[in-house]
């Protein structure tokens, strides 16, 4: 097995973006283009990774981090000068080498290993990834001979007419004989349209150096597309999210409408769940199995259970347990733990508490900074009053207690097991396990007081 090098340029500014966010950084289901194209090539086992850094290049650095060697690219010259840039990496070294652009997002491990194979099978000094576009503008197109050799890539700004209505594109993804291409690139020059030193220019030079060049055609168009503008990229977002969601679906997770579901890439779903129209996946979230998620939902960098229900609500970095009912119309805020068997119903917002098993908390209620033990129930209209403007306050809600309709736990307060508080109360001190803690005015009645402030005529 020959030793693999992999370059992936993402140096671009990225112009036709018209965005202050670098290119290669645009997300595409949620990660940043280049990332998918790294996750992609470090599944092929590499001796060595150089990303070729310029535009934003600090930025890009600390989004790969360890992940691969990089080299600067002050200005951005063109594609074969991006290269150049890691010769001092890579110069002299036995092997192939993978130049992929930064900017392909949808680019396939397996798509990279039969190009590196049809190269070693070929015996040729460069192997292009080639793919038919229907509309190829803004590509290279691919040249080739009488014989059906290629010959060399042309720009789509220098092509003629006739060289323009070619569909054989240039995907931006080659495989090089190492050495050649160091070689090589030593001879490009930038004598064409948009006076950049171009990387398809290496094919021509060791065409006419008498090297075999050869070209392997890929049938999947979509996987080779260069996001180049905003149209694109949603272009790229609707291919990987179908791309996605078909993966869940094999893995037997119902998905009723694919077109409106909105899954990341690090996002895992046990099997015979049902995600509902409208529902956003993102971050590092894991949902079990046999629940149903959605309509409408948004969950982010959470982990639910198994056989948990959650409707029109969103949830963020918390952890949701299993036979759990959420929603519709709750909030799930950062830092929560929803134990088992828990309820959270409408209008119930959740922010840095725990819940444990069994505990319901069924209508409009804000609990913020609170451990809530098991068994607990927290009627319609309570609040834990954690804020004093300045710092926030621990409510404790222990093992089986009750807790009245619209009251107030003004923070930092105890309940201690199984204590009831009477509706309305607003709760400052300590309640004592078992008591019942009542903490509103007595009612009076005035009798036929309305008679007297609004005398009837008789
Ligand atoms: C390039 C190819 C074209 C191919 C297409 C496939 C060239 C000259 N053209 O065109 O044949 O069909 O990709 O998508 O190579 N970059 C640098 N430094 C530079 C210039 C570019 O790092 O000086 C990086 C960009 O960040 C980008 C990649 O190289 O990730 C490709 O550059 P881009 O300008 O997008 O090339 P295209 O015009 O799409
Ligand atoms: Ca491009």
């Amino acid at each position: 097995m020959t030793n693999i090098y992999a370059v992936i340029l993402a140096a671009g500014q990225g112009t036709r973006m018209k965005s202050k966010l670098y290119k290669v950084l645009h997300p595409v289901c949620g990660k940043p283009m280049v990332e998918h194209v790294i996750d992609q090539i470090t599944g092929l086992h590499t001796e060595q990774i150089v990303t070729i850094v310029g535009h934003g290049a600090e930025k890009v650095k600390a989004q790969l981090g360890g992940r691969s060697a990089y080299a600067l690219q002050e200005k951005q010259l063109g594609t074969a000068h991006a290269v150049i840039q890691a010769q001092s990496i890579l110069e002299g070294k036995e092997g192939c080498t993978l130049v992929v652009c930064g900017d392909t997002p949808l680019i396939q491990t397996s798509t990279m290993e039969a190009l590196i194979k049809h190269h070693e099978e070929t015996g040729a000094k460069a192997t292009i990834l080639t793919a038919r576009a229907d509309k190829p503008d803004g590509y290279g197109r691919i040249i080739r001979g009488a014989d059906g050799s290629v010959s060399r890539i042309v720009e789509h700004k220098d092509a003629t007419d006739e060289e323009r209505a070619v569909k054989e594109i240039n995907t931006g993804t080659y495989c090089f004989d190492n050495k050649a291409l160091f070689d090589a690139l030593k001879n490009v020059s930038n004598d064409n349209v948009q006076g950049e030193y171009y990387l398809p220019d290496v094919i021509e030079i060791l065409k006419a150096a008498g090297e075999t060049i050869s070209a392997h055609q890929t049938d999947s168009f979509d996987e080779t597309l260069g996001v180049n503008d905003r149209v694109a990229l949603s272009e790229a977002e609707r291919i990987m999210r179908a791309r996605i969601n078909e993966q869940h679906m094999r893995a037997g997770v119902s998905i009723i409408d694919p077109l409106h579901t909105y899954i990341g890439p690090n996002v895992e779903i046990g099997p015979d769940t049902v995600i509902q129209p409208g529902t956003v996946l993102s971050g590092k979230t894991t949902i079990g199995a046999d629940c149903v998620i959605g309509p409408n939902s948004e969950i982010s960098d959470c982990a639910v259970g198994d056989r948990t229900v959650i409707r029109q609500s969103t949830a963020f970095n918390s952890e949701i347990g299993s036979d759990v009912n959420i929603g519709p119309f709750a909030h799930i805020r950062p830092k929560s733990a929803i134990h088992d068997e828990v309820k959270i119903g409408n209008f119930v917002e959740v922010k840095n508490a725990a819940f444990g098993k069994g505990s319901k908390a069924s209508h409009l209620s804000y609990i913020g900074d609170a451990e809530v033990g098991t068994n607990v129930n927290i009627g319609c209209g309570s609040i834990t009053v954690n804020y004093d403007g300045k710092n926030k306050f621990l409510t404790k809600i222990e093992d089986d207690v009750f807790i009245g309709c619209n009251s107030n736990l003004v923070a930092p307060v105890t309940v201690k097991k199984g204590a009831y508080v009477a509706a309305g109360s607003t709760i400052t001190d300590e309640v004592p396990e078992e008591a019942l803690a009542i903490a509103r005015a007595r009612q009076v009645n005035k009798e036929n007081y309305v008679q007297k402030i609004f005398p009837k005529n008789d």
